[in-house]
């Protein structure tokens, strides 16, 4: 029975933390980390959908705090801390999701535009990770899940300043894991490919930049929650997603030179809208 258990509840008594969990993969992530058992703390800036989502999350018979907060800011980001530790004495998993794109050559994002997708991709992780770490060091076998892209592996045209973002999130992955291995902390990397959110309408453009519909077939939210919560059971350490996805990554590992090409057919593609 107990055994049964912990195939269906494998999250059982386990408190999770999804930052950006108001939308997109991180609500996702929030109720499939809810259905495997855990409690949630669910972390955004708009209130009103935050507390939806817990709603749903609780639906399912478990524990569910949703705070507000602004990962760009330390003072949010505090509280967000004191309240899961007032609530729960500790955190398991913490999910570092919640991110913004960036559409458009590099020569004309806007300083003030790179900065901000920075400021949450980048920074925002950065700052999130630092203050809860005390509360993963309260837990054995805790974990810190962050997300980043397929487009994080590889630079392309349009998407330089988001891949910038989220190859530096990579690097800071690949870093923590080794600061934090001997206390048994473990740090995942999961790289969504196309999925179906609110992204796109989300993302800064570019002035005057806009992207045609994507030929490919996005995951859904769901499905990417459910291939992160099977990879956070498993301790994987990096899970790619879509077949595009990992052939892009794969095609750039072991030809590169011919994945420049590919690139290079893309920028040619790509056309200024409006102005
Ligand atoms: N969708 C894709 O195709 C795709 C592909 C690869 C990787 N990803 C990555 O997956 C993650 C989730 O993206 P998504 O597709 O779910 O996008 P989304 O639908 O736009 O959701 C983004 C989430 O982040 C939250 N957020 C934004 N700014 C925040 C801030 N300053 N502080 C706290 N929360 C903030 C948003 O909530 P509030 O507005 O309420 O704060 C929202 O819940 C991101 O890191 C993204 O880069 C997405």
């Amino acid at each position: 029975m107990v055994r049964a258990d912990m195939k269906t509840q494998p999250f059982k008594g386990r408190v999770v933390l999804v930052t950006g969990a108001s939308g997109g993969i991180g609500r996702a992530a929030a109720k499939a980390y809810a259905a495997a058992g855990a409690d949630v703390v669910l972390a955004a800036r708009r209130l009103s959908q935050l507390e939806d989502a817990a709603r749903e999350v609780a639906s399912l018979g478990v524990r569910a705090l949703p705070v507000r907060c602004d990962v760009t800011v330390g003072d949010d980001v505090a509280r967000l801390v004191a309240e899961t530790d007032a609530a729960f004495a500790g955190l398991d998993v913490l999910v570092n999701n919640a991110g913004q794109g960036l559409y458009g050559p590099l020569e004309d994002l806007g300083e003030a535009q790179l900065r901000q997708v920075f400021e949450l991709n980048v920074f925002g992780l950065w700052r999130m990770t630092r203050a809860a770490l005390p509360l993963l060091r309260k837990r054995r076998g805790s974990q810190v899940v962050n997300v980043s892209s397929v487009l994080g592996h590889r630079g392309l045209p349009m998407l330089g300043g988001y891949c910038a973002s989220k190859a530096a999130v990579n690097a800071m992955t690949e870093s923590l894991r080794a600061e934090l291995a001997a206390e048994g902390i473990r740090v995942l990397l999961v790289s969504p490919g196309f999925t179906e959110s609110d992204f796109r309408e989300n993302r800064l453009h570019a002035d005057g930049w806009r992207q045609d519909a994507i030929p490919l077939k996005a995951m859904s939210a769901e499905e990417v929650a459910a291939a992160m919560v099977r990879a956070s059971r498993r301790g994987h350490r990096d899970t790619v997603l879509t077949l595009p996805g990992r052939v892009m990554v794969l095609a750039n590992r072991w030809a590169p030179g011919l994945f420049d090409r590919v690139a290079r057919r893309m920028t040619a593609d790509s056309k200024k809208k409006g102005s």
